[in-house]
């Protein structure tokens, strides 16, 4: 018989460290007065290896790869395109997936609009809440829409009731909302904390796998460290997709972090309604909505999202400073790169902008890290600068370095085609890509070398 060992140890909450001691500030991600001491009972899981390499239970049988069959049926489709695309084609059976995000983003709403198309196609889901009432589940599926009348809900918050539940209904799909509500008896810390979040998971692994059930759970992601946040359990999941979004903003995106069923470089769009989510098919229209006419200090640029070119709006505001430090601010981009750019500006072009405030702002709420928008930011800034609104028909991108050179960008064409779909007539792109940019298109390329090249065009 294994024998249970009971402890005592700390865990970051933040990142899930751990450790045999307080400290103070956490040695994995930084945090100051994460840890938190918690009580654990080391019980050996059936099936897993004791340090003799004896097997408690039954062994596995050996496979050989090439007959292991796959067939596309594996996948459910959610039918909502934009997740399906993001999950890799949709969820696959027997897997685990983490959808973590800020509290009130729509990790709820999503998961039970999945959970209705999926039990209108017949398949059997049950939607699993710690966090709301029946009444309160109800209150939102009218909101969303008709329902099918066998979509199963459990308001419960216990994990072995939970798995005797789903042992006995089999559903296909389970939806657990939220990890952190779960509590394991077998663990004396209370919910939320590192190792019942983990012991949690651990066990809806086993589930996931051993009855093929697929599982989708929400994690919140906090930043107070009050409960243990997605990231611990990030490692022990298939699948992690964060939804995020600018809560004044409408729009949200979901991205995949890791999959192991598909790419991660698949974002999709939703924009928030009064019926639910709804997918944004274009996403580039979306965020260009409500553009200025005719206003000095805005271009639009392209930014790869995964596969997908996006065109967002960017906008700069260049005024006289009256204070012996100008003022710089960014908001969706980096501010060191903002200065960085300016700097380039004025060593490269000879504009004075040393005693000029300069503001910076990506529109939607978007945040880009790609340098593929420092075209677009330096031709903002000096149309602001200059006072002279550039054609709302032109579209700006390139790396920008050091020298005021600008450099090649990955992907170039397909920024150039979706700028086209959007009825662009010029756009800027690097020298080195415009030969590639102009082929089949009607679309005017314009290269240029250096940054006082594109000035040099433009003004
Ligand atoms: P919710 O899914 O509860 O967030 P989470 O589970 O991530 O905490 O979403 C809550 C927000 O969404 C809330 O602020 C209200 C808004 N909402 C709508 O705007 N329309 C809707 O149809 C629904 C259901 C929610
Ligand atoms: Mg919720």
């Amino acid at each position: 018989m294994a024998k249970s060992k009971t402890g005592s140890v700390f865990f970051c909450q933040n990142c899930g460290h751990e450790s045999t001691k307080w400290m103070g500030q956490c040695p994995g991600c930084k945090e100051w007065n994460t840890f938190v001491e918690e009580t654990i009972e080391k019980t050996p899981h059936m099936g897993v290896m004791s340090p003799g390499g004896r097997r408690k239970g039954n062994p596995a049988a050996l496979s050989v790869l090439s007959d292991i069959v796959i067939t596309s049926e594996d996948k459910l489709t959610t039918g909502i395109g934009e997740l399906d695309r993001v999950l890799g084609g949709g969820i696959v059976q027997g897997s685990l997936t983490l959808v973590g995000g800020d509290p009130g983003i729509g990790k709820s709403t999503l998961l039970l609009q999945v959970c209705r198309n999926l039990s209108e196609k017949a398949h059997k889901v049950l939607y699993i809440s710690g966090e709301e009432s029946l009444a309160q589940i109800k209150m939102r599926a009218d909101r969303i829409g008709e329902f099918s009348k066998d979509m199963l809900l459990l308001c419960e918050t216990n994990l072995d009731d939970i798995v005797e539940i789903i042992r006995e209904n089999k559903p296909e799909v389970v939806v657990i909302d939220s990890i952190q509500t779960m509590y394991n008896e077998n663990v004396s810390a209370a919910p939320g904390s590192v190792s019942q979040v983990r012991e949690s998971t651990g066990i809806l692994l086993q589930l996931a796998k051993g009855l093929g059930v697929s599982v989708m759970i929400v994690g919140h992601v906090t930043k107070e460290g009050t409960v243990a946040g997605p990231r611990v359990l990030e490692h022990m999941v298939d699948t992690v997709l964060y939804f995020e979004g600018d809560r004044h903003a409408s729009y949200r995106v979901l991205r995949g972090v890791k999959n192991r069923f598909g790419s991660t470089n698949e974002i999709g769009v939703f924009e928030m309604r009064e019926q639910g989510l709804a997918e944004v098919q274009n996403a580039s229209e979306y965020m260009l909505n409500g553009r200025p006419e005719n206003a000095s200090g805005s271009v639009v640029s392209c930014t790869m999202e995964g596969t997908r070119p996006l065109l967002v709006e960017i906008q700069s505001l260049v005024c006289q400073s009256n204070f012996g430090i100008p003022r710089r601010q960014s908001t969706g981009t980096d501010l060191n790169r903002v200065n960085l750019l300016m700097a380039v500006l004025e060593k490269r072009t000879g504009l004075q902008m040393a005693s000029c405030d300069a503001y910076v702002n990506i529109t939607g709420g978007m945040k880009i890290q790609e340098p593929a928008i420092d075209l677009g930011i330096v031709l903002a800034t000096v149309s602001s600068f200059k006072n002279r609104p550039l054609s709302p028909k032109l579209i700006a991108f390139g790396e920008v370095g050091l020298s005021g050179e600008v450099r090649a960008v990955s992907m170039a064409r397909q920024r150039v085609l979706e700028a086209e779909k959007l009825g662009f007539e010029t756009v800027i792109v690097p020298a080195v890509c415009a030969e590639d940019c102009r082929k089949n298109c009607k679309i005017t390329v314009i290269g240029v070398q250096s940054v006082q090249d594109a000035i040099d065009r433009l003004f």
